[in-house]
């Protein structure tokens, strides 16, 4: 081999490492997976209950970033731990993907609350995106449990869920604006 051949020759074994390196996520070992997130989280992450957030349709990257952090203990919750302990980088990314490319159905909010808590979100779309469909590692708002989301925005209010620019957000609500605005991202479709 001269050595215009070696180098041609490195240069693809570099590429061929390195593609290995950030393998594409696997939808299907994702779906396989998540079988056993369907009984909290609901059929194809569809949640009919507010206890469990839905995942369908959720950003991928948001989605690994918080299975990431109940697994390395960041984020608390018991159910969550006990879910993640075991789950490597690749399963969790495996697992995002797979609830990304679901179809959300919209959980609806209360009418009259919404309107009221309209006026509050102009403030969220900056981060979570226009009608908030969520941008990246910040989720989609729109369309999931309202008392979910409460729930989420006391606790980084309380400190006892840790994210920098949320502690500010939502210690500039009041309570009552926490209901409306909730109500609203709950209604978005
Ligand atoms: C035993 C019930 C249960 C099971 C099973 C379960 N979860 Fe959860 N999950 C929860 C609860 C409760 C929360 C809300 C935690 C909180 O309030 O902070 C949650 C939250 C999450 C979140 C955060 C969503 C958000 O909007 O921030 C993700 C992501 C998640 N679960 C993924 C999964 C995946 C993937 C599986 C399957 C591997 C799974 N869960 C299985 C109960 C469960
Ligand atoms: C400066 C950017 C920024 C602004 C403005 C912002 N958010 Fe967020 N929000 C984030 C990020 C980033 C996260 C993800 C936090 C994490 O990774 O734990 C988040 C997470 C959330 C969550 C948790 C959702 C879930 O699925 O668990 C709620 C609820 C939320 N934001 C509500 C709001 C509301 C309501 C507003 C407007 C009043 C708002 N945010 C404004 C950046 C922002």
């Amino acid at each position: 081999m001269n050595t215009f051949n070696k180098l041609i020759g490195h240069t693809f074994l570099g590429f061929m490492l390195s593609g290995a390196a950030i393998a594409a996520p696997d939808i299907a070992a994702g779906k396989e997976g998540a079988g056993m997130c369907f009984s909290c989280h609901g059929a194809e992450g569809n949640s009919k209950r507010s206890n469990f957030p839905s995942l369908a349709g959720q950003k991928p990257a948001y989605l690994v970033n918080q299975l990431r952090a109940f697994r390395d203990g960041q984020r608390k919750n018991g159910m969550m731990q006990n879910m993640t302990s075991k789950l490597s980088n690749a399963d969790i990314n495996n697992l995002a993907a797979y609830f990304a490319s679901l179809d959300y159905k919209s959980v609806g909010g209360d009418s009259a609350a919404a309107e009221i808590g309209k006026s509050k979100a102009n403030m969220c779309f900056g981060c979570h995106g226009m009608g908030a469909i969520g941008t990246g590692v910040t989720p989609r708002l729109a369309g999931q449990h309202p008392a979910y989301l409460n729930r989420q925005l006391h606790a980084f209010k309380d400190g006892s869920r840790d994210n920098g620019p949320m502690r500010g957000i939502a210690g500039m609500l009041s309570d009552e604006d926490i209901n409306a605005v909730t109500e609203y991202m709950g209604s978005l479709k």
